[in-house]
């Protein structure tokens, strides 16, 4: 099980957790989810849901709507596009940070066990507060920055040089390869973390941008980028496929590379 950053001075209160039927299932199953509200007080638990998967959809977003639509609705959790494409309803199941809405109850074996994203403070049940990385995200400056005067229509790239924002530009933020980063946990205030340092890679090697000096100084730093040492857990996690540890690695290639 990955790990995640409990409320400050709290454990889990196993005794805690609360166990909700579902009498007459056809298809029972249960989901153990996380559940921590502030407003009490109270310390986190885990609650028990049992879901009638023969009336509920495939995905693991699909039972939690269901569960908060029809058993539980202070059960709280973020989504939005239902189709992998808002990043909103990312977080830790079955040990995997990943996306609920593509993850099919089928692909988990037993119980379907969900937390928040690891190693994230947590505002309520499964939702983290993603305020630093935003703030990390807004640090790199995420625009093309241009010196030469905009042309009458837009600025014109290669078919070639298009195709390095390929594997790049598809990221949508959802924070699961940050967060499943052992050195973004334990250096998350200085370390930029793989999802902002591939973000920050799209507009370094974006033809059209004309900032990749200063975006290079930027992250010249021992803590940045080098906090990253190639154990390659985002890569694997990236529920879009992505490769944010070969962004990174081509990012310090590109800065031994200016200064031979
Ligand atoms: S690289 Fe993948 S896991 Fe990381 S933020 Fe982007 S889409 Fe999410
Ligand atoms: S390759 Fe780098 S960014 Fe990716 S998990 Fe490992 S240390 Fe973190
Ligand atoms: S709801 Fe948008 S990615 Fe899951």
């Amino acid at each position: 099980m990955a790990q995640f950053t409990l409320p400050k001075n709290s454990t889990i209160d196993k005794a805690a957790g609360k166990t909700f039927k579902s009498p007459g299932a056809k298809k029972p199953r249960s989901f153990k989810i996380y559940r921590y509200d502030p407003d009490t007080g109270a310390n986190p638990r885990v609650d028990t849901y049992e879901v009638d998967m023969a009336a509920c959809g495939p995905m693991v977003l699909d039972a939690l709507i269901k569960i908060k639509n029809e058993v539980d609705p202070t059960l709280t959790f973020r989504r939005s596009c239902r189709e992998g494409i808002c990043g909103s309803c990312a977080m830790n199941i079955d040990g995997t940070n990943t996306l609920a809405c593509i993850k099919g109850c089928d692909e988990v074996s037993g119980d379907v066990a969900i937390y928040p994203l690891p190693h994230m403070p947590v505002i309520k049940d499964l939702v983290p507060d993603m305020t630093h990385f935003y703030a990390q995200l807004a640090s790199i400056e995420p625009w093309l920055k241009t010196d030469t005067p905009a042309p009458t229509r837009e600025r014109l790239q290669s078919e070639d040089d298009r195709a390095k924002i390929d594997g790049l530009y598809e990221c949508i933020l959802c924070a699961c390869c940050s967060t499943s980063c052992p050195s973004y946990w334990w250096n998350s205030d200085r370390y930029l973390g793989p999802a902002i340092l591939l973000q920050a890679y799209r507009w370094l090697i974006d033809s059209r941008d004309e900032a990749t000096g200063e975006r290079l100084d930027a992250l010249e730093d021992p803590f940045k980028l080098y906090r990253c040492h190639t154990i390659m857990n985002c890569t694997k996690t990236c529920p879009k496929g992505l490769n944010p540890a070969k962004a990174i690695a081509e990012t310090k290639k590109m800065m031994v590379e200016r200064t031979v």
